[in-house]
């Protein structure tokens, strides 16, 4: 650890209520002041967002040199041999006076306002008030409260302007919907006439608010905070892995609140992050596991229907004709128990955490991996070949909008359409679906100045190519599918082409789901095992450390469907899995679904995909276990269970080690700890990531895995005297990282010599291929070489077929809001999934014959559908946008999964 008492280099030297303390150059005084130890009151200042000086709250005594005079210190910057007192008589006076002032109309219904017991104005006016009021007067009424917006309530009476909310929605969001109006004592805020506040990050705004002005109707009335116990998680409510404080009271769920996390959601969350805390309780929750009798799922006890599940599994007439899905919902505990399940002990690789929509495992694990931090370093370039993140990972929008706007990143977007983030990019590229990799070709390399590239212009191409080729600070992409229509094999070697170009380039995958990043690294993906290594590399390891590992490499999700189509599956397992919603090709998960003999599902609700189970397995879900999750970075946090799983549901990885059971094998776990105690010392890429690391107060943040990247991490940070990053801390992983590699290699010289040992526990094994009895999968890994991190290979895509003169390209996206379960069980989201039309570029409707909102028809090869069309310059020429999962229109209906693009062909309604 640095000395916290050595002064920064940069200091400046103040004087703080008579002590000496060094501030950072251009630091506030109000800061400063705290990490001295001195706490000035405030209600306008907040630590992520621009002073503003609104509330005056903060006033203290400075000299500089001319006599102690009043000053803001949210708004002063230190200065050498500045003297400041924040507690003398005049501060002191000026205090009550602010506080007087400020409560002469606010209304004193402390007693039922929900900030009460966690308000900085009670606190303030106990702390620093005059005690008593001069002000007799009637106090100003307004109609309270008014709803703002969906989520969020208005009292108007209780507002103190100081700028937090409106501040926040314009400064931090971009959603500037919620403003001061009116003027002198008529001021306050609120949203324009039908302009409801309809921004995704609302919910900020309630918890930033200094009283209870602003309130979540979620909430409202439900809790006082002495009520609430309080734990820290990590949302799973997509995979940036925001972190969060739970508030629970008798064993009830009632609130997420924002912690400020520097590497990751800076305190920030997204309201589907936020409210999605509804789904906990819902209705529908699976209690107990169901199993099928005739067409009906009935209710069965735990043995009966693990049973059934185990028998399944047994008389499964292959490892090949067994396949599993899902695992994003999963701790890594779990994901980790259902790998090892699956590959060590039934013996298959036919498994996929993903649905068909993301990357492949390989690109999204294996590319140079960047942290969040290090794709917004200022200064910096962002590729964005990824859908909107807006949509998909709104608070990395957040963090990436921030980058832009205020410290002079630059981005390039190459889309399918337009996004969150297009406004702020420096260039938008928006190019033929189906093309990415010919894009990301002519921006490495010259382009015939004649033709055009993916759609585009040369020009544009031109222009954009200089700007990358003229970036002197790091690059970064951020990588994923911008449209699911649109096959991951041309955005995957559109990545390569980048790197291959400039081999410093790092990743940032923007795959979506809650904990698929951690699925992943647990080896629920073909070709892959545990610890991001393939099965090839990590084949005689895990051999040692289980029984055995699959002959060959398996299928990914749509092989699955497929194959289980073909009748060539027993038994589907669906980890927390809904491919009949989730799966870009509604079809083939449709066949895949009938096909598959047996269904298995373990899930916490009955989705489309698992009401058609023989065997529904009731797990428990988030704030109900406990565990780690790992998110878009590879930053492994903690999960924290909060309440009770409801009725007899439990934990995947426990299910997981009882049907092994069942199967004759051991998987030796006996609790949370242990899982994640073999994952440190089976899996390469954890490998002195320990237990106690993670929940450590180092561990606060999340360790980036592998450590050598937490560590270099920790090193890139500036030191912070107030408990920020260290460079001590990072030399203390960076070496405990090299003590992981030097046990590799003292693993490697042992090698040598137990290889005979080990060929013989082979051979051992071997003889072993298909008796699943008396299996203990826990044995110690025998000295071998630790396996290499998987790199990512470049595998050229097949090219796009040309695009007809009467067709259009399908963009297929995704909204924040969808029909997937996470949304629709919490009761305040349910129903803002906003629902899809046509969207084409006004240039396309002379060409088609349609005009703006005319209802068309619309065909792909697969299907038909019918729609409203609408004008949208964000869609390239060519293309025609559709959202997926949103009500009446099943636009998985259009896309073949088997081909690179879908095209599709419009005409008006009759
Ligand atoms: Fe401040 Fe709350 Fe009023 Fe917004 S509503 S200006 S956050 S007091
Ligand atoms: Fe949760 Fe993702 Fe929203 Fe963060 S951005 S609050 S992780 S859903
Ligand atoms: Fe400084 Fe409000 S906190 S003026």
């Amino acid at each position: 650890m640095p000395d916290p008492e050595a002064p920064p280099t940069d200091g400046v030297a103040v004087e703080i209520n008579g002590a000496e303390f060094v501030a950072h150059k251009g630091e506030l005084l109000i800061e400063a002041a705290e990490r001295s130890g001195v706490y000035i009151p405030r209600f306008c200042y907040h630590e992520r967002m621009r002073p503003v000086g609104m509330c005056r709250m903060c006033i203290v005594e400075v000299d500089t040199g001319r006599g102690p005079a009043l000053q803001p210190s949210c708004m002063l910057e230190c200065t050498p041999g500045m003297k400041v007192d924040t507690e003398s008589d005049t501060v002191k006076k000026v205090q009550d006076g602010i506080l007087e002032f400020l409560l002469i109309n606010h209304p004193l219904d402390c007693p039922v306002c929900d900030k009460g017991g966690e308000c900085p104005l009670q606190d303030q006016t106990m702390a620093y008030g005059p005690g008593e009021s001069r002000f007799v007067e009637e106090k100003r009424h307004k109609e309270k409260p008014i709803p703002i917006s969906d989520l969020v309530l208005l009292d108007r009476e209780r507002c103190i302007l100081c700028d937090r909310c409106t501040r926040f929605a314009k400064e931090v969001a971009g959603d500037p919907l919620i403003h001061f109006i009116d003027r002198g004592n008529q001021t306050e805020v609120n949203t324009f006439p039908d302009e409801p506040f309809s921004s995704y990050f609302s919910g900020n705004t309630v918890q930033i608010c200094p009283v209870g002005a602003l309130t979540a109707s979620s909430y409202r009335f439900k809790a006082r905070p002495w009520d609430l116990e309080v734990t820290e998680s990590t949302c799973q409510g997509c995979a940036v892995g925001c972190r969060i404080a739970i508030d629970s009271s008798r064993d009830q769920v009632l609130r997420f609140n924002g912690v400020d996390v520097d590497p990751v959601n800076w305190g920030w969350l997204c309201d589907k992050g936020r409210f999605g805390f509804e789904s906990i309780e819902a209705e529908g929750r699976l209690t107990d596991p169901l199993v099928r009798e005739g067409d009906a799922l009935r209710p069965a006890r735990w043995g009966d229907a693990l049973g059934r599940a185990a028998d399944a599994l047994g008389r499964a007439s292959s490892p090949a004709s067994i396949a599993v899905i899902g695992g994003s919902q999963l701790t890594n505990e779990d994901a980790y128990a259902w790998a090892k399940l699956a590959k060590g002990v039934l013996g298959t690789d036919n498994v996929d955490a993903q649905l068909g929509d993301g990357l492949p495992a390989e690109a999204a694990l294996g590319l140079p991996k960047a942290s969040i931090d290090q794709v917004c370093t200022p200064g910096g370039t962002v590729v964005l070949l990824a859908p909107d993140l807006k949509e998909e990972l709104p608070v990395l929008f957040l963090r990436l909008r921030h980058a832009v706007v205020e410290d002079r990143v630059t981005l390039v977007e190459l889309g399918a359409r337009s996004s969150g983030l297009s406004e702020l990019a420096s260039s938008s590229l928006l190019y033929r679906p189906g093309d990415a990799a010919e894009l990301a070709r002519a921006l490495v390399a010259p382009v015939d100045a004649t033709k055009e590239v993916a759609g585009l212009s040369p020009a544009a191409v031109n222009e954009v190519r200089a700007l990358l080729a003229a970036a002197d600070g790091p690059v970064s992409v951020v990588l994923g599918r911008p449209s699911v229509a649109e096959s991951a094999d041309g955005v995957v070697e559109a990545a390569a082409v980048l790197l291959q170009a400039r081999p410093d380039t790092r990743f940032l995958s923007a795959l979506r789901r809650g904990n698929v990043h951690g699925a992943l690294d647990m080896g629920l993906a073909p070709g892959l095992l545990p610890g991001r290594v393939t099965l090839d590399d990590g084949a005689d390891w895990y051999r040692n450390g289980w029984s055995s590992v699959p002959e060959a490499r398996g299928l990914d999700t749509a092989g699955i469907l497929a194959a289980a189509a073909d009748g060539r599956i027993d038994v589907l397992v669906l980890l927390g899995a809904d491919p009949a919603v989730d799966f870009p090709d509604h079809d083939l998960a449709e066949r895949g679904l009938t096909g598959a003999r047996t269904v298995i599902a373990v899930d916490t609700f009955l989705t489309e995909s698992s009401r058609r189970a023989d065997i529904v397995l009731a797990a428990a879900g988030f704030a109900e276990k406990a565990g780690t999750t790992t998110n878009i970075e590879g930053r492994v946090s903690t999960l924290s269970q909060r309440v009770t799983p409801p009725g007899t549901a439990r934990p995947d990885w426990m299910i997981a080690a009882e049907l092994a059971s069942r199967l004759g094998s051991d998987l030796g776990f006996a609790s949370v700890e242990s899982v994640w105690a073999e994952i440190e010392r089976l899996a390469p890429a954890h490998a002195g990531v320990t237990r106690e690391l993670v929940v450590s107060e180092g561990g606060a943040e999340g360790i980036l895995v592998p450590l050598a990247a937490h560590a270099e991490s920790l090193a890139e940070e500036p030191a912070d005297a107030a408990g920020g990053p260290s460079s001590a801390e990072a030399d203390a992983l960076a070496t405990q990282a090299a003590a992981s590699e030097d046990q590799a290699e003292t693993q490697a010289l042992e090698a040598e010599a137990t290889a005979a040992e080990a060929e013989a526990t082979a051979t051992d094994l071997a003889d072993h291929d298909g008796e699943l009895a008396d299996q203990t999968v826990s044995a110690e890994p025998a000295a071998l070489p630790r396996p290499e991190l998987l790199c990512h290979v470049h595998v050229a895509a097949s090219p796009a077929p040309p695009l007809d003169a009467y067709s259009l390209r399908l963009v297929a996206t995704r909204k924040l809001y969808d029909l997937g379960t996470q949304v629709q069980a919490a009761s305040s989201l349910s129903g803002l999934a906003p629902g899809t039309e046509l969207r084409i570029n006004p240039y396309d409707f002379e060409r088609l014959g349609v005009a703006d909102h005319d209802r068309v028809v619309v065909r792909s090869a697969r299907h038909t559908v019918t729609v409203p069309v609408a004008a949208d310059p964000g869609v390239p020429r060519g293309a025609a946008a559709l959202v997926v999962n949103q009500p009446e229109v099943r636009v998985t209906d259009l896309i073949d999964a088997t081909v690179p693009v879908t095209d599709l062909r419009i005409e008006t309604a009759r």
